[in-house]
């Protein structure tokens, strides 16, 4: 088990990889950027930028630490044996990207592997996340957490906010890019919005769980997110005293993430419950 001075050291690695990519992906948004292929629909789009930002964080990864593994969302794909694997989404938050919405995110996280034979999966982590980064380039903001260690803004310890009843709570969520995905998803919103103070959909998995460290929303959940989506987010929303889980009790996957404060997290999962999802 590593330790938290070890995965200290390896959240400055972490770190300066994010911010590296972060400044190239806000280079070459100013330069211009066009779609150049859709992936699981016409709507879920990848650019050349996040191709590029992702095979830039693979090199450095594989410069600084040639035996870990890596799993990014572009396809970067790396089987490690120091038992140790990246998890990079290069830039979350594409259609965002894509539109000049300033909400989109480099997400780079490192997590400790369950087992030697345990392979870094796109759903979900089976180890133990110990080091984690979401930078917002345009907002010049960068969250970040090591395991142990808590969870800071530029250097500003993060805090979940506390003691707000689900009535008043800000909830953040998403939608998946499948048609039938979102149909469900809407179902399940139908039940959540008239019992809280309102929705955001940032438009990044990983900005979401941030501004809940950060306290800008109360709580968070989505269907169907992937590992690179949520790696570094919910060890930073963790970091900040949130509670991150997943189904029926379990750990989050990509089956569904649900996160909140301790405090408001089993009535914030009972009223998904009621309103259809197996929280
Ligand atoms: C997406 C974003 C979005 C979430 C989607 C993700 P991408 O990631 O995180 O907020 O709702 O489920 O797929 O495609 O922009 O990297």
């Amino acid at each position: 088990m590593t330790s938290p001075a070890a995965s200290a050291d390896l959240l400055v690695l972490v770190r300066d990889i994010a911010v590296r990519a972060s400044e190239f992906a806000l280079e070459a948004r100013r330069a211009g950027v066009s779609v150049a292929a859709t992936k699981s629909t016409p709507t879920d789009v990848v650019t050349a930028v996040d191709r590029d930002t992702e095979e830039l964080i693979r090199s450095l990864i594989l410069e600084a630490r040639p035996d870990d593994g890596i799993v990014g969302e572009e396809g970067a794909a790396h089987i490690g044996t120091s038992g140790l694997d990246w998890i990079v989404d290069p830039i979350d938050g594409t259609v965002n990207f894509l539109y000049g919405i300033p909400a989109w995110s480099v997400s780079v996280a490192v997590a400790e592997r369950a087992g030697a034979d345990a392979a870094p999966r796109a759903g979900g982590i089976d180890g133990v996340t110990l080091a984690g980064v979401v930078v917002n380039p345009v907002h010049g903001e960068l969250f970040e957490a090591n395991v142990g260690g808590g969870a800071r803004l530029l250097g500003q310890s993060l805090a979940v906010n506390t003691g707000v009843p689900l009535g008043q709570a800000l909830v953040g969520t998403g939608f998946g890019y499948a048609a039938d995905v979102r149909r469900a998803q809407a179902d399940v919103l139908r039940g959540v919005l008239p019992e809280v103070r309102d929705i955001r959909r940032i438009g990044s998995a990983a900005l979401d769980l941030a501004a809940l460290a950060a306290g800008r929303i109360d709580a968070f959940y989505e269907r169907g997110l992937n590992a690179w989506d949520h790696a570094a987010g919910a060890l930073i929303a963790r970091e900040a005293g949130a509670r991150v889980g997943g189904a029926r009790g379990g750990r989050e996957d990509s089956e569904l993430l649900i996160a909140a404060a301790p405090d408001l997290y089993d009535a914030f999962a009972a009223l998904l419950r009621e309103s259809g999802l197996d929280a």
